[in-house]
């Protein structure tokens, strides 16, 4: 089974900082710490209205840290120029809605293919890996393929918050969603990421579904280090995720 990586996203650090306008506490400061700790990459979302990461975040990220960086953005022109410019290591598409509180939902990649397929060929004409964040089903997934994407982030957020309201079986039902699609997008040759909502439990689980090579988890994480650190909480969740894949190993 491949390693299971770990990205670590800061964007609520820099919603905290923004909190109060000044310069602490710094998302980059963060990200040498989740590094530090055992993030294999840090995540980042320049949102379309700022409202955490801001421009020059993203160059001093980029500028600063030895691990890889996963740019989260809209397919919008500003924000390609933006990544083109800042040159990540990777790319991650998202759906962005101003109302929005978080990434709600998964890109319409089976609607908007013609509009999306130019933002994927540019970022990887520039090098950028880039992944579409997408629902776990079977026709966004052939989506992201039919546009040369070579990487899907499956939308965890619907099992996630199954699981925390308590919804036993609705849990089940968008867990088998995401290990089918986990499955399904590995036979059509992509490469497989997941997040969004994952706590130590949840990443514990998901850790077994052998497809999957990255797990993207920021919120959880930076509320936990209100309580344990940053460092420990990214210890006790590398131990969760390692936990998870040994015993998929096992059985
Ligand atoms: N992956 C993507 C594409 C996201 O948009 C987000 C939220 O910004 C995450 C992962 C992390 O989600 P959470 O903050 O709930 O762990």
């Amino acid at each position: 089974m491949p390693p299971l990586r770990l990205g670590v996203n800061i964007d609520h650090v820099a919603t905290i900082r923004n909190a109060r306008g000044g310069p602490r506490p710094d998302p980059l400061r963060a990200a040498l710490l989740a590094i530090e700790a055992g993030a294999d990459g840090i995540t980042a979302h320049l949102r379309e209205d700022r409202r955490h990461i801001q421009d020059a975040d993203m160059a001093r990220l980029k500028a600063t840290i030895a691990k890889p960086l996963n740019f989260e953005m809209a397919a919008t022109d500003q924000m390609l120029d933006i990544a083109t410019l800042i040159a990540p290591h990777a790319a991650c598409l998202v759906p962005e809605k101003r109302t929005e509180r978080t990434t709600e939902g998964g890109l319409d990649v089976v609607g908007a293919q013609g509009y999306l397929a130019p933002y994927v060929d540019q970022l990887r004409r520039a090098g950028v890996r880039v992944s579409l964040f997408i629902e776990p089903s079977e026709e966004a997934i052939r989506a992201a393929s039919a546009i040369k994407a070579p990487v899907v982030e499956l939308h965890t957020g619907a099992w996630c918050h199954a699981v925390e309201i308590g919804d036993a079986a609705l849990a089940e039902h968008e867990f088998s969603r995401v290990k089918h699609a986990a499955a399904f997008a590995a036979t059509l040759g992509l490469e497989v990421h997941a997040g969004h909502g994952l706590d130590y439990d949840t990443a514990r689980r998901v850790a077994a579904l052998p497809e999957i090579v990255e797990l993207n988890i920021g919120h959880f994480l930076i509320g936990e280090a209100v309580f344990v650190g940053l460092g420990e909480a990214i210890r006790l969740m590398r131990e969760a995720m390692d936990e998870g894949r040994a015993g998929a190993l096992a059985s």
